[in-house]
């Protein structure tokens, strides 16, 4: 578990982080809605039901549910950082859903009744969470019996290159000491040992489990590193508070380091998630 400060900084992170998101959500679902489609089909939402999604970001995940719903059921869909919630209403606007409500709520702290929802959503979300197993307990204690979680995570460094790789020269560059794997962080539920841990901790049963491939592709350089720069959480922070000086010979570091996944076409990084259903 994360110390009291953490949650503080990854609320300012990811409040910061939202106008990238917003800005590159149609390039993130190309290259992982499969992630989130897989998600949607293990939780089978029917006509009438009611779906959380937590730390929904720009809310991709939950809006390709809400169709299912019919205008009897309802989405809702949440994030911990208001601006993300602002970014997910202004598009499920725009798409015109009229079945989803949008809420600011920190996942492990749920303002919501117990045996509220029949099922719930969260890409990406718990391993950055100071307390999973708190957020777990929560998901466990407002979803009512027999509902679905289902979830996604990242698995490995090794078989995730495109954050791994820039993580490893950044940690180089400042000589800063490797993180504690069980740390929050992109990779602290990498291990489905460990997913399936935090859930029967939480009194939830996996069902399915399965690894998706992703890949990330970029025209050039220069929209990897305004990727690294503009929407990688914590990397883009501490970029940020770089001086430019140590920025640039960072950014040349980072360039050498991807050099091996570069082609006529740009540059594609691969990816796994860890994808869980879970009840
Ligand atoms: C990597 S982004 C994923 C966004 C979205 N689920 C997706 O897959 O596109 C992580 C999200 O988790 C949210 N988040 C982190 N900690 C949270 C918490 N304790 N409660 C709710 N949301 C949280 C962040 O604000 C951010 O929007």
């Amino acid at each position: 578990m994360a110390g009291p400060g953490y949650r503080q900084v990854s609320f300012d992170v990811w409040q910061r982080m939202a106008a990238g998101w917003d800005r590159e959500r149609r390039w993130l679902w190309d290259a992982s809605h499969a992630v989130s489609e897989w998600m949607v089909e293990a939780l089978a939402p029917r006509p009438g039901q009611t779906i959380l999604e937590l730390a929904a970001g720009t809310g991709e995940t939950g809006f390709a549910a809400a169709a299912a719903l019919g205008d009897d059921g309802r989405l809702i869909s949440t994030d911990f950082a208001p601006n993300m919630v602002e970014a997910a209403r202004a598009e499920s606007q725009r798409l015109g859903l009229r079945n989803v409500e949008h809420r600011a709520l920190d996942a492990e702290r749920l303002d919501l009744n117990d045996d509220s929802v029949d099922g719930v959503l969260c890409r990406w979300g718990y391993m950055l969470m100071a307390d999973p197993g708190a957020a777990l307990r929560e998901t466990r204690r407002v979803l009512r019996d027999g509902g679905g979680l289902a979830l996604s995570v990242w698995g490995g460094p090794n078989r995730n290159p495109w954050a791994s790789v820039p993580g490893r020269v950044l940690l180089g560059y400042t000589d800063a000491p490797p993180p504690d794997p069980a740390a929050p962080g992109i990779f602290a539920m990498a291990d489905p040992l460990r997913v399936r841990s935090l859930l029967s901790a939480a009194e939830l049963e996996v069902q399915r489990m399965e690894e998706l491939e992703v890949r990330w592709r970029f025209e050039d350089f220069d929209a990897y590193w305004r990727y690294l720069t503009q929407l990688a959480g914590a990397i883009a922070i501490a970029i940020a508070a770089m001086s430019d000086h140590d920025r640039r010979a960072l950014r040349e570091r980072v360039e050498k380091a991807i050099e091996d996944y570069r082609s006529d076409l740009g540059y594609e990084l691969p990816g796994v998630a860890l994808n869980t259903l879970a009840a």
